[in-house]
């Protein structure tokens, strides 16, 4: 089978942090002000520094579901690819489609850039509250096709942060029925 068609060869599930990570771009699961936060959001401005902050107050913020890209300055990865996930609602206001949103625009951009790896971390499953294990499906379902028809980005990285979410990515990937 063509690398084109095994996603799986073009899909890695990592373990880590993601601002270690020296890959074209890292997706940061930002907040609509495009400001900084917490969570990964808050790690990768401290590890950016602050001309990363300075990039993102000439953006003018970031609708949920869109993707803005900026340089990594301090950090290994050369871009950051900032996206906002939606806030969960209970599955009513449209989260599933918003987050499905967030891969589908990212993955847009490194298309356009022509980057060679991106990373992404779990959006929207911290502070956002979106369930790890839909979220999961959600990305995996979005990068799987894009990456059935698109050259670029040759590969993607999921960036878990901890054991909970690798095990609901690993679930997701080997496309186990999830448990009731
Ligand atoms: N590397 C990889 N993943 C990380 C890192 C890191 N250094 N730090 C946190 N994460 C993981 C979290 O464990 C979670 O699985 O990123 C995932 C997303 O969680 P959040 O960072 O809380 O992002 P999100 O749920 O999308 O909420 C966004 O939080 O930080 C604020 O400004 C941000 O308002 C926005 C909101």
């Amino acid at each position: 089978m063509s690398e084109r068609a095994a996603s799986g060869e073009r899909v890695r599930l990592i373990k880590g942090d993601i601002t270690k990570l020296a890959v074209a771009a890292i997706v940061n699961a930002a907040n609509s002000s495009l400001l900084g936060g917490g969570g990964v959001d808050g790690a990768i401005h401290r590890a950016a520094g602050p001309e990363l902050l300075a990039e993102c107050r000439t953006l003018g913020g970031c609708p949920p579901g869109e993707a803005r890209l900026t340089r990594g300055y301090r950090l290994r990865a050369a871009h950051v690819i900032h996206t906002v996930g939606p806030v969960w609602e209970g599955g009513g206001a449209r989260e599933s489609q918003i987050l499905e949103s967030c891969y589908r625009s990212s993955l847009e951009i490194a298309k356009r850039e022509r980057f060679r790896e991106i990373a992404f971390p779990a959006i929207a499953t911290g502070v956002y509250g979106f369930p790890k294990e839909e979220a999961a499906r959600i990305a995996l379902a979005a990068v799987r096709s894009h990456l059935a028809r698109e050259e670029w980005p040759r590969r993607v990285l999921f960036t878990c942060f901890d054991e909970e979410t690798l095990s609901a990515y690993r679930q997701a990937l080997a496309g186990a029925p999830q448990p009731p």
